[in-house]
């Protein structure tokens, strides 16, 4: 294989073979192909675009670089969603606790917040004690007992993506749908999924700006997905106001055990149950009457436990996590609450150090937005519309002053 013959060929529009596209995967992953060639390579992708069985073939091929998870065929099917990430986005606390009361299992490896959309792990590591980092034998032995697990990316998984991605990052090479796709579906397919529902969000809050190009992402998604023997299934939804009532760590953990316990709200709520009925076996008013009952709540606490959590913990979350200035944004009119717009939001909450602008950041659970008003609601002047949660006197000034460009009442 010379792999300048094969960049050249894809620079110039052509096609490469699933035999290429494999051997230079590996060539990769072993250290033989350096990162100069994959840079070039990545960014003749980026221009020319890859035909649908190229994409599955990268898919497959960085999906091999590592380790899967294995299963036994008497085991019951595996489920999983995944999201491309919004403001307030915490449907997967709600969601693989909820489906393991179905009697399907979720192994559900999940990734940190990286700019304004937040991150499952960050939002579970605020629980105290609780471990995201677990060896494939605990991963097991979790899911053995309750059905689901909720986990970061364990090292022997998608090799090929963690040094593709890194270097996509760095190279102008993120935003191309065939990368994105192998990327995002390798991960996944290495939890060893019989079904997975694919969340793609569009608008201000969301890596996809506009719906056309989210509807390009799903339908390259679903295609390799499904090529690779995974029966996929898509949502395509607006993120032009955050989900739910809250975006911030802690207080989005406070707004999932609200939820759990059947108490709402309404949005996040039908989010959950659209995305869970796409994989589940029972219909969505079983499921509704799942977490009506409690039982999702019920096994919330038992994974979190199983995962070193502290249970007691998670009814006071934002005791234990509290900022220590709290102010209320309040409508300075009467009307419509038009715009709470998600992208703005999700710029305050990240500024307020709820979120990190580089991988290596920390996070502060303890900051953010809550009791976010929902747009169409009909609000009187000095009805609180959000608060805000902030570490220092002057981050709390800096979010109130930027917060009337994102929000509008008409
Ligand atoms: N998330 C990923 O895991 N990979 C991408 O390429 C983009 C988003």
């Amino acid at each position: 294989m010379h792999i300048p013959t094969l960049i050249e060929r894809k620079r110039d529009g052509g096609v490469l073979s699933d035999e290429e596209i494999h051997a230079i995967i590996a060539a990769f992953t072993r250290g033989d192909m350096p990162e100069y060639q994959m840079s070039s390579l990545a960014m003749a992708i980026f221009f020319r675009g890859m035909t649908p069985e190229e994409t599955a073939a990268l898919t497959d091929a960085m999906l091999h670089s590592g380790t899967m998870l294995a299963w036994n065929d008497d085991d019951p099917i595996r489920v999983d969603k995944h999201s491309t990430g919004g403001i307030g986005d915490k449907t997967s606390l709600v969601l693989a606790p909820l489906l393991a009361c179905d009697g399907v299992w979720v192994p559900m490896i999940s990734g940190r917040g990286l700019g304004i959309t937040g991150g499952t792990l960050d939002k579970l590591e605020s629980i105290p004690g609780f471990r995201t980092q677990l060896n494939e034998a605990e991963i097991h032995s979790v899911i053995d007992q309750v059905g689901c697990a909720m986990i970061g990316q364990t090292v022997g998984i998608c090799p090929a993506d963690k040094k593709l991605y890194a270097l996509r990052d760095v190279t102008g090479t993120v935003p191309s749908i065939p990368l994105i796709t192998a990327s995002i579906m390798s991960k996944k397919l290495a939890e060893g999924l019989n079904r997975l529902v694919l969340d793609v969000k569009y608008g201000s809050g969301a890596f996809m700006k506009t719906e056309e190009q989210a509807h390009q992402l799903a339908q390259s998604m679903v295609r390799v997905g499904n090529a690779l023997g995974v029966r996929s299934s898509v949502r395509l939804s607006a993120m032009n106001e955050p989900t739910g009532e809250s975006a911030g760590n802690a207080l989005e953990v406070a707004e999932c055990v609200r939820c759990l316990q059947g108490g709402g709200p309404q949005d996040l709520e039908d989010i959950v149950l659209d995305l869970a009925s796409a994989v589940a076996v029972s219909p969505r008013v079983d499921l509704q009457k799942m977490l009506h009952r409690g039982d999702a709540w019920h096994k919330f606490q038992q994974m979190v436990a199983l995962q070193g959590g502290n249970v007691e913990a998670l009814e006071k979350i934002t005791t234990v996590h509290r900022a220590p200035f709290i102010a209320e944004f309040k409508s300075p009119a009467s009307g419509v609450l038009h715009r709470m717009d998600a992208g703005g939001i999700g710029q305050v909450v990240l500024e307020l150090g709820a979120g990190r602008s580089k991988a290596a950041d920390p996070v502060d659970f303890a900051v953010g937005c809550d009791q976010i008003a929902k747009t169409g609601m009909q609000v009187r002047a000095g009805d609180v519309l959000l608060r805000v949660h902030a570490r220092t006197k002057a981050a709390l000034a800096r979010a109130l002053d930027v917060l009337p460009q994102h929000i509008e009442v008409v």
